[in-house]
């Protein structure tokens, strides 16, 4: 594997955790992703399901991870299922996990065969009385295949239709939103590369080099630094793409005068970054962007003062509206009896400021989080305001990752990349 992966420990206490919000006589399964299909023979490269991953460090497919923590036996109270390797994967593809490569990965003592799964399976349903399924209810998930899990989960049905079954999700997205130390200096890691990214680009960044070359410079740094590459696809906006909140095209020519909102962030042993930057092409703001961009910046700097434990992220939301409009209006783009007019459901600064401004960030970029919970230490978390005016031919948005504390502000993990507009020109005429 390119990247260093974290303790066998972290990932026995994930199982710990996890087995502690079980019910009496419960078994949960969690299973690898598919390797997708694109067309003939061709796939999309093997990206690792985060459950599985966050429970037992396996980034291996066809794995499998069962938990019975009242089995009868102590070796089948967790078991981990692997792909048996032959000769003929070892010459086209190399070697995959020995039994002892797992085991010293996860920590889990008994690892079997994949072949050995339904068996296996089949003996322990039997001595259990819930069955716990992962299914994938992620807020914003908009899932049209079946997954592996699906298969999985229609198949016990099937087999044991009396067995009642709970929900592995819930437990999840309260574990995994409270990040361990070892998790944190992961995602750290991913933002020291995502950095080098930025530095790499901003001299880079010139009147008619294009989106694309752009894009090309990041995942040239990203790899080199062993990075698998990017969190999500990166969004490499210039003039009036950057009111575009997902353009993912990247393909335009910069022009002088326009800004370009870079929205990027690097990988690393599967946890995501998630940096936006917007710049000057020409390595200049106008006076009119560099106001724009102040008050964005102002907003970020609000907004971390107020991620602190205990606050719902609905409250939260609701005081950076506030200081939002107060910007808007400083700006010209609202005014008084705009907003005193406005409907409460629809405050008038959505005009300018339509997506939320933080997000929990971790295994997957939009990470979980039971986001009606108020906050606690330890969770990472994006800051991310933005002003979009198309009447104006640009969009700003600023993003920083933070982890919250146990009193008071939050840390900025992304503290080092260049944000204010001064830095930022100082290092785009260094090119
Ligand atoms: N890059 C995705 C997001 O900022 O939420
Ligand atoms: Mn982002
Ligand atoms: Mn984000």
């Amino acid at each position: 594997m390119r990247y260093r992966p974290l303790s066998s420990n972290l990932y026995s206490k994930n199982r710990d955790r996890f087995v502690q919000a079980m019910k009496p006589g419960g078994l949960a399964v969690f299973n690898s992703n598919d390797i997708y299909p694109i067309s003939a023979d061709s796939t999309l490269p093997f990206a690792q399901h985060r459950d599985i991953f966050y429970l037992s460090g396996i980034n291996q497919e066809e794995s499998i991870l069962l938990l019975f923590p009242n089995a009868p036996k102590p070796e089948h109270r967790e078991i981990l299922f692997i792909k048996k390797t032959n000769e003929l994967i070892a010459v086209w593809e190399g070697q995959k996990l020995t039994q002892k490569q797992a085991t010293g990965l996860s920590g889990i003592q008994t690892v079997c065969w994949l072949d050995d799964f339904e068996a296996m399976f089949e003996t322990l349903a039997h001595k259990a009385k819930i069955f716990y399924f992962n299914t994938n209810e992620h807020y914003r998930a908009k899932v049209e295949t079946q997954t592996r899990e699906d298969r999985f989960i229609k198949w016990a049905k099937a087999k044991f239709p009396s067995h009642p079954n709970e929900k592995s999700n819930f437990i999840l997205q309260k574990l995994r939103s409270v990040k361990d130390a070892e998790e944190i200096d992961q995602i750290k890691n991913a933002i020291d590369i995502t950095e080098k990214g930025f530095r790499r680009v901003l001299p880079f960044i010139k009147p008619g080099v294009w989106e694309f070359e752009i894009e090309a410079e990041y995942a040239h740094e990203f790899l080199k630094n062993r990075s698998d590459g990017f969190a999500y696809t990166p969004i490499i906006a210039s003039g009036k793409n950057c009111n575009v909140l997902h353009y993912i095209d990247n393909n335009k020519q910069c022009q002088s005068g326009d800004l370009i909102l870079m929205d990027v962030g690097a990988t690393y042993g599967n946890y995501a970054s998630d940096m936006t930057r917007t710049v000057p092409i020409s390595g200049k703001f106008t006076a009119r962007q560099r106001a724009v961009y102040d008050a964005v910046l102002r907003v970020e700097k609000a907004a971390m003062e107020l991620l602190v434990p205990g606050i719902l992220i609905k409250e939260y939301h609701q005081e950076i509206g506030q200081i939002m409009t107060d910007e808007l209006i400083g700006l010209g783009l609202l005014n008084q009896v705009t907003v005193k007019n406005q409907d409460p459901e629809k405050p008038a600064y959505k005009k300018f400021f339509m997506h939320g401004t933080s997000h929990h960030l971790g295994l997957d970029t939009h990470d979980y989080g039971l986001v009606d919970q108020p906050l606690h230490a330890n969770m990472v978390l994006t800051v991310e305001p933005g002003i979009y005016i198309p009447e104006e031919g640009f969009g700003i948005r600023i993003e920083d990752d933070v982890v919250t504390q146990e009193k008071g502000p939050p840390i900025n993990l992304m503290k080092n990349i260049p944000k204010t507009a001064d830095e930022i020109e100082h290092l785009m005429q260094q090119g």
